[in-house]
């Protein structure tokens, strides 16, 4: 699906990332989350993992799929190469739907960060219904996106009125995470205006531009994106290129140190990624696969 970067691009890309220095150096604030804020997060933690895990189209996947014995799945497929493997359900403890993407396979992680094809282009409107084409995201992730958006869409649709709930969460890991972004608009701009759309997403690359991450902010209010420690996946692409993440991280210093952050990554905090990895030397791509709070995530951890 991607191209491979040239090494030099990479080069510049942190040599860049070093020398830009955010016009606005607003201090964030970080609220630190209580145990029970943590532990909240577990059951979107496990279907994040369930995605990578096989016999997740019937819910037998093993420990994954075991934390959230109740999930019932109704839509399932992905072949693990030219459509990421998906899964919809609906959680009755959770009184809510889940839409996951799997993300990349934990062996590969090191090609992602070099195939990551960082050109931007415009969301296609007869998707995302009223879209400015000066809103822009990786075209490797839109595409990708696109190939199971409206099967998805028919699901949560039908799972509303059978369900009798307003609650969507979109979740995922990696390039899971990133879909799971798009799928988070694409619900807002697709869903009657009572939808309640979540989202929380584990080491999320950047996705798009500033325009995309700011309608995430205005449609997806409740977006959370967790990092875990030193992960580099999150600050790539680089923000020269254009990149931007909306708001709602939340950031894993060490275990049972997490962290919420405030504003976009445009601003510093010592305590959130944007300052933690400046650059991707500085980060450690084995903190992608977690542990998030005691789960880590990926073909390794099923
Ligand atoms: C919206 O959905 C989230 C996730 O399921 C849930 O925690 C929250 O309570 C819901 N909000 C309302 C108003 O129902």
């Amino acid at each position: 699906m991607y191209h491979p970067v040239p090494l030099s691009l990479i080069a510049v890309s942190v040599l860049c990332s070093c020398l830009a220095t955010p016009l606005a150096m607003d201090r964030r604030t970080v609220t630190t989350l209580s145990a029970a804020q943590i532990s909240g997060y577990a059951p979107f933690t496990q279907f994040a993992r369930a995605a990578y895990c096989n016999g997740f189209q019937d819910w037998s996947c093993g420990a994954a799929c075991d934390a959230n014995a109740d999930f019932e799945v109704s839509l399932a497929g992905g072949d693990d190469s030219d459509i990421q493997n998906y899964f919809v359900g609906f959680s009755p403890s959770l009184n809510s739907i889940i839409v996951t993407h799997e993300g990349t396979d934990p062996l590969q992680l090191e090609s992602d960060l070099t195939d990551v094809e960082v050109l931007l282009g415009s969301l296609d409107s007869s998707l995302f219904p009223g879209i400015s084409s000066s809103a822009q995201v990786h075209d490797g992730f839109r595409d990708q996106h696109a190939k199971t958006a409206s099967a998805i869409l028919t699901e949560v649709k039908t799972l509303m009125a059978s369900r009798n709930t307003k609650n969507i969460v979109a979740v995922g890991h990696s390039l899971g995470g990133a879909l799971a972004e798009l799928d988070s608009l694409f619900f807002a701009l697709n869903l009657p205006s009572g939808a309640n759309i979540s989202a929380v997403t584990y080491g999320t690359p950047r996705v798009g531009n500033s325009a995309f991450a700011s309608l995430i902010d205005q449609h997806v209010p409740n977006f959370k994106r967790i990092n875990n420690e030193k992960d580099l996946i999150p600050i790539v692409p680089g923000r020269f290129l254009g990149y931007a993440h909306p708001a709602g991280e939340i950031h894993i210093i060490s275990p049972g140190n997490v962290v919420a952050c405030s504003g976009d990554d445009d601003a510093t905090d010592s305590q959130c990624t944007i300052d933690t990895v400046p650059n991707i030397f500085e980060g450690d791509i084995l903190n992608h696969l977690g542990p998030y709070e005691g789960i880590s995530i990926g073909t390794l951890a099923c």
